[in-house]
């Protein structure tokens, strides 16, 4: 997929798509948050990028983790990532520890990163300051960072949640360009508006999360066509019975509208007429409708990488090798800038 370029010859786009870099964890179940989201926008942009995705497992054990369910949660994000239509030959896609460069990036990179940017990313903020959070919660932003530096990415399709740190990606970047000579591309976010966040259809305040204890907050991208139906006939909405687009005053028609917006790829705006004559009830059962059609080819994949493993752990293998030689290029490049080795 690459070729060895020295420096500076590799700032020149070997192609005129761009590289774009992204990463997920491999945190358990996936529900429709996730998919639309995140994956959806990895799939839909795969022509005209120059695509690398990875399975971020180094970043999944700055938490607690069980041995055999994470090793199970990586082979279940792959088979999720290739069912969505991650096509191994548009788009690399690997596992994160299975390329050394990451950590010893990370390692150099933090050296030229400050305590204080660290302590005052958001998400720090939310999950560590306990006297058990771990180092790598509070450093989980710099192996990010190395992650997307690696890959001279210059663009990174990410969530909402996502854009401080590929914000301070961009800032180490351009500190390190600063200090030792122009070594790294300065990546770009990429937020995708619409679907960007998916809500609790519980309580559509909050984010659709699998860790919600109600388990009919959430639709899993596994769940049957009436586990499915079962969870929208529940979804919480209001009493007014109009089907608009209103965030503050009506949440739960606003996330559903913008579920059905993201999947069936129709602007909110021709939803709200479509729906203008329609009660709640209809509209609910046409969302479950277009989340069950959408999820259908999807499903039936899942099942056929159920039966054959294998195929993807060689798709995951073979991804790790074609991305060695962009890793090992970059990672050579910056150490020789920082001046470390003889
Ligand atoms: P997580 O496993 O929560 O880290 O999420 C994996 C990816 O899905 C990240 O890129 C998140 O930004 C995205 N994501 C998670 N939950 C939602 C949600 N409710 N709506 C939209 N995107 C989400
Ligand atoms: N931190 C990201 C998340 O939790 C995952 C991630 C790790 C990532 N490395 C990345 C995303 C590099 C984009 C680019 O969602």
């Amino acid at each position: 997929m690459f070729t060895n370029v020295p420096f500076p010859a590799i700032f020149v786009a070997m192609s005129n798509k761009k590289r774009v870099f992204s990463g997920i964890q491999p945190s358990g179940d996936l529900h429709i948050g996730n998919y639309l989201g995140a994956i959806v926008n990895w799939v839909r942009g795969q022509d005209a990028h120059d695509n690398i995705f990875c399975i971020v497992d180094l970043h999944a054990i700055t938490v607690p983790q069980d041995p055999k369910k994470l090793k199970a949660n990586t082979m279940e994000l792959a088979k999720v990532l290739l069912a969505s239509g991650i096509d191994p030959k548009k788009s690399t896609l690997f596992v994160q520890s299975e390329r050394p460069e990451h950590s010893e990036m990370g390692w150099i990179l933090n050296c030229f990163t400050h305590m204080g940017e660290l302590s005052r990313m958001t998400q720090f903020k939310e999950k560590g300051g306990k006297k058990e959070t771990t180092v790598g919660l509070f450093d989980y932003p710099v192996l990010m960072a190395g992650d997307i530096l690696l890959y001279d990415t210059e663009e990174v399709p990410v969530g909402e949640d996502q854009k401080q740190h590929v914000e301070i990606a961009r800032d180490i970047a351009q500190r390190l360009n600063k200090r030792v000579g122009k070594v790294v591309v300065v990546p770009e976010p990429v937020i995708k508006k619409e679907g960007a966040r998916i809500m609790s259809l519980t309580d559509p305040t909050k984010k659709m999360s699998k860790s919600d204890q109600n388990e009919n907050s959430y639709i899993l991208l596994r769940d049957d066509a009436e586990t499915i139906r079962k969870k929208f006939a529940r979804a919480v909405t209001d009493s007014d019975n109009k089907i608009k687009f209103d965030k503050a005053k009506k949440p739960g028609i606003s996330n559903l509208l913008n579920i059905m917006s993201v999947c069936t790829e129709t602007p909110i705006i021709e939803l709200e007429k479509k729906y203008a004559d329609s009660n709640y009830g209809q509209f609910k059962t046409d969302v479950a409708e277009c989340v069950i059609e959408m999820l259908k080819p999807i499903q039936a994949k899942l099942a056929e990488y159920d039966k054959n493993e294998d195929k993807v752990r060689k798709i995951l293998a073979d991804g790790a090798e074609a991305v060695a030689p962009r890793a090992k290029d970059t990672l050579q490049r910056v150490k020789k800038a920082v001046g470390l080795g003889l």
